[in-house]
This record gives C-alpha cells, sequence and structure tokens, in this order.
C-alpha cells in the first residue's frame, strides 16, 4: 500500500533523471520539494511542467539544508545531485570528490541531525567497471575505472556505515545507459556539454552536427562496437518511486541494478535513430575511447522480484522515438524530410 501526500526531498531535481522522477512522484501522490543549485538543472522544467517547489541551492550548504528540514516536513530523500561527466571526473577528480562525496557527506549528516532516515541514491554501472560476466549482477566485483564511478561507489559504502551507526535505510541504484524522455515530451535530456551516444546521434539527424563520431570499431562484438544497456528514464524514474515505497513501508537497505537486460551496439543505435527519424545520419570511424569497455548488459531481476518493476519502454526504437520527439520541441529542430513533424 502506497503511503500518500508525503513530503520528499528530490536533490538535483532539475536535472535528466531527477525531473523525470519528480514527475513520476507527483503522479504517484508525492509531493517533491526540490534542491538544485541549477549549475546542470533546469529552472524552467522545474517552474513551467513540474510546478514544484524549487529551493536553489547546495547540496554541500549545511546551513541551507538545516533550513529546508525545518521548514518542510521531509519523509525521505532521493539525492541525484551529483556531477556525472566520466571523462572530466578523470581530469578534474578534485571536483568530483568535493561535490560528489564531500558534498554528499554534508547532506547524510544533516538529514541525521533532522531526523530524516530513508534515501533513494543515485548510483552507476560505472562502480563495477570493466565486467568479468554479463548480465552483471548486484554482486559483481565493485573496481571502478574513474573517479565518477569511484565516488559513487564511495558513498555506497559510506550509507552501508551509516545504516549500522544511524539506522539510515537507502536504497542504492545503479543505472545502466539512461535514455530516452518523457513520452509526451515534456521533459528530456539537455545537457551541455552533451556527450551521450543518443542525444549526438540525434544532432547529427536533425544537421545539428555535421556526424557522429564511433568511438571503435574493432571491439570483440557482433558488428565491432560497443554494446551497452539502454534504459528509458521514465522506466528509472518508476523504480524511484518504487524504491521509495519500499523504505517508507520499513524495509532494509539495498543495492539495485536498473537496465533494460538487452545490449545494443552504437551501429544499432544509429540505425534506430535513421529509421526513427527518416534521416540520413553521417558517421565517423574513429579510435576507442579511453576506459569503454567493450559490453555493459546488467540484470535488472532483482528489481523486478524486490520492488515489483517492470520497465514499460524496453524497446530501443520507443526509447529513440521518445528522445527524438523531446529533442525537436526543445530545440525547435525542423527538418522537412524527418518524421514527427
Ligand atoms: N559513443 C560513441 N560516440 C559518441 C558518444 C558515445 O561511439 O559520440 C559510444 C561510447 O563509446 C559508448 C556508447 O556510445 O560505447 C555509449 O556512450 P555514452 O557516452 O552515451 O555512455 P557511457 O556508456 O560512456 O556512459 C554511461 C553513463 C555514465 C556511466 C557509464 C558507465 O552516461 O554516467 O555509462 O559506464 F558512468
Amino acid at each position: 500500500m502506497r503511503l500518500k501526500a508525503k513530503t520528499v526531498l528530490v536533490t538535483g531535481g532539475g536535472g535528466y533523471i531527477g525531473s523525470h522522477t519528480v514527475k513520476a512522484l507527483q503522479a504517484a501522490g508525492y509531493e517533491a520539494v526540490i534542491l538544485d543549485n541549477l549549475v546542470y538543472g533546469h529552472r524552467d522544467l522545474v517552474e513551467n511542467v513540474l510546478t514544484a517547489e524549487l529551493v536553489e541551492g547546495d547540496i554541500g550548504d549545511r546551513a541551507l539544508l538545516d533550513r529546508l528540514f525545518s521548514t518542510y516536513s521531509i519523509a525521505a530523500v532521493i539525492h541525484f545531485a551529483a556531477y556525472a561527466y566520466v571523462g572530466e571526473s578523470t581530469a578534474n577528480p578534485i571536483k568530483y570528490y568535493a561535490n560528489n562525496v564531500c558534498a554528499t557527506l554534508t547532506l547524510l549528516e544533516a538529514m541525521i541531525h533532522a531526523g530524516i532516515n530513508k534515501l533513494v541514491f543515485s548510483s552507476t554501472c560505472a562502480i563495477y567497471g570493466v565486467p568479468e560476466t554479463l548480465p552483471i549482477l548486484e554482486t559483481h566485483p565493485k573496481q571502478p575505472v574513474n573517479p565518477y564511478g569511484q565516488t559513487k561507489l564511495m558513498v555506497e559504502q559510506i550509507l552501508d556505515d551509516f545504516d549500522r551507526a544511524y539506522g539510515l535505510r537507502s536504497v542504492c541504484f545503479r543505472y545502466f545507459n539512461a535514455a530516452g524522455a518523457d513520452p509526451v515530451a515534456q521533459l528530456g535530456e539537455d545537457h551541455t556539454p552533451e556527450t551521450h551516444l543518443i542525444p549526438l546521434v540525434l544532432e547529427a539527424a536533425a544537421q545539428q552536427r555535421d556526424a557522429v563520431s564511433i568511438f571503435g570499431t574493432n571491439y570483440p562484438t557482433a558488428d565491432g562496437t560497443c554494446i551497452r544497456d539502454y534504459i528509458h528514464v521514465s522506466d528509472l524514474a518508476d523504480a524511484h518511486v518504487l524504491g521509495l515505497d519500499y523504505l517508507l513501508q520499513g524495509n532494509a537497505s539495498q543495492k539495485v541494478n536498473l537496465s533494460n537486460g538487452n545490449g545494443f551496439s552504437v551501429r544499432q543505435v544509429i540505425e534506430t535513430a535513421k529509421a526513427v527519424t527518416g534521416c540520413p545520419i553521417k558517421v565517423l570511424e574513429e579510435a576507442r575511447r579511453a576506459g569503454d569497455p567493450p559490453a555493459l548488459i546488467g540484470s535488472s531481476d532483482k528489481a523486478v522480484s524486490l520492488l515489483g518493476w517492470q520497465p514499460r519502454y524496453p524497446e530501443l526504437v520507443d526509447i529513440i522515438t521518445h528522445a527524438w520527439r523531446w529533442h525537436q520541441k526543445r530545440h525547435g529542430w525542423q527538418r522537412s524530410d524527418s518524421k514527427f513533424l
């Protein structure tokens, strides 16, 4: 049974996965208060689409957190706010450890001080590093190969200690490749800079960029390009609501993969995008990108059995169709020869 009308603090609620989760929370009857410093979050989406309460500020600002927790009656926190560029984390690890670990520690301290003991945490498959076995289960060894993944693993470890010491119960969701957009195109992916494959492919389809690069064509995969497990962002959002319900029912802490269970190669993504958009997409075959494992595929069996989660949009064509609708709307892309306009 879902406990209604609880207020939930969503850090990073103006961002890609955060905003979709706020929409899902509201649909499930929760009140969401968003804490976002708007470095990457979008004020217009929070104010015009979500119409949620926005507290503009930083998760590392203890005085602000104390004021926030004494102003609102917060039942639980869903914590997305983090930096998430793998390449940048390698070049500038201080930025990542300071924000993703130290500022998170401040948030956790403030929660404990305020007596809030339930947290849904945004983790990543990057904590597993280069997989030894596929599909990846939650029990797979944790060997992150970049500081971004390391910061998320450190927070998971902190949460284990805080569970034992302070009774802070958490669900850590380890996402595979978040992709797609709200099916009715109210929300979607809008990163600056954009580094993710699907939006870059769609930019090439819309002639917003000359071509899309394929990073590596000699991997030991069927077509030589990397395989990833693309999971629809609205399915991720649904899982967060279920994880929250699970914690509010008094259950124990968990680590849970969120994946599609299907892998798609870079070339399959590009071919599907051509079919969805009806546009030609120019491709440049380039060298491998450092640190890319050949294939990442996750098992979501635990999310299904523990939380009753079922992805609504497991098909790549739906993921890319929803992303295409969103990008066209968000950026005003017009192409007379493309579909959906
Ligand atoms: N790729 C290209 N060309 C591009 C961009 C990406 O060929 O222009 C390839 C990459 O090499 C990779 C695949 O497309 O094989 C997907 O790349 P993304 O950058 O979209 O996503 P990643 O798999 O690198 O990263 C995702 C998340 C990270 C997370 C990581 C875990 O975005 O947050 O998975 O490995 F840390």
